[in-house]
């Protein structure tokens, strides 16, 4: 525990099988009793895909582009966060949602079977974005060195196993990705590709605005790609996560906006990692085929 707060690294405890921080398995009841309204949108991903990105885009288009409207508030008020209990006095993901009215933008981390049923029986809309996992897991390892309420990542070397085991919070990758793609037509799920997004930020942008059956023009799409570029979104404080103060997010260890590249795990793994990871790959992902790019 940190002088001054309450904030440690809390540790895990498994929801039905699924690792979460305990302040969130402690609290699961009313998380799973959570009702949205049939107007809410759900952004589901695995942690450090692109959630923060895509959450821009969507308060963007439903905002026609007006840079002001969306710098109102810092991402997790304008677009709260299902599932997240910290120590008081942060307020929960829930308490934010009972301030909003609907339509709102709700981000989970959830792996679909712990999605609370009311979405489904609503039919809300529901976008996931999926990263190719050697970058996910990069981008997760560098936010777990900075967040200090998500359990110690450890060195480099011994992460790249929990990883690959599913112990890190909200569990395995692989089980992650798959659930959400093997619903997405029962579902109608828009499921997204970082990679896609970096390659043709545009053409994804207008899939958002088709899927939320919206239509904004040409000249909006042109500012919405540009506000939410890695540049602008890092020096935006309302979309960088400078509103979560040192004692949880030390943005002097690694920024949250900390580098929004593809190929970056080129940097991190060695060769050899990179073969045991691809084997295990193979094994864990035999059951489907979900075009991930950029991975060997
Ligand atoms: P890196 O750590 O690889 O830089 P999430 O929002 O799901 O937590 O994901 C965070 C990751 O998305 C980080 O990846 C972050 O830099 C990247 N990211 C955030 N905004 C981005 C943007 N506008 N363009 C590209 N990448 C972005």
């Amino acid at each position: 525990q940190r002088a001054g707060t309450n904030i440690c690294r809390f540790p895990l405890i498994p929801v039905r099988g699924i690792p979460l921080m305990c302040y969130i398995a402690n609290n699961w009841d009313s998380i799973w009793a959570f009702r949205p309204d049939p107007s809410d949108l759900l952004i589901a991903t695995y942690p450090k895909a692109g959630t923060t990105w895509t959450q821009e885009i969507v308060d963007l288009l439903q905002n026609n582009g007006d840079a002001e409207a969306c710098k109102r508030a810092p991402t997790p008020v304008r677009s709260p966060f299902l599932e997240i209990f910290s120590p008081p006095p942060i307020p929960s993901g829930l308490d934010q949602l009972k301030k909003t009215d609907p339509p709102r933008i709700i981000k989970t981390h959830l792996p679909l079977q712990l999605v609370p049923t009311g979405f489904w029986e609503n039919k809300c809309k529901v976008i996931y974005v999926a990263r190719n996992a050697k970058d996910n897991l990069v981008s997760y390892f560098h936010f777990d060195c900075m967040n200090l309420t998500q359990p110690e990542p450890g060195p480099w070397e011994g992460y790249i196993p929990k990883f690959m085991r599913g112990e890190l919070p909200w569990g395995s990758w692989y089980d992650h990705v798959k659930g959400y793609w093997t619903e997405r037509e029962t579902k109608n799920i828009l499921y997204l590709f970082y990679e896609d997004m970096k390659e043709n930020p545009r053409r994804e942008v207008e899939r958002i605005m088709r899927y939320l059956d919206l239509s904004v023009s040409d000249e909006v799409i042109s500012r919405i790609v540009e506000l939410t570029s890695f540049k602008n979104m890092k020096e935006n404080p309302m979309a960088n996560y400078s509103c979560v103060p040192a004692p949880v997010f030390d943005q002097s260890i690694s920024s949250f906006m900390r580098k929004g590249e593809v190929g970056d795990w080129r940097n991190h793994f060695t060769p050899e990692q990179s073969k045991m990871f691809d084997e295990d790959y193979e094994k864990q992902m035999k059951d489907v085929n979900i075009p991930f790019r950029d991975l060997i």
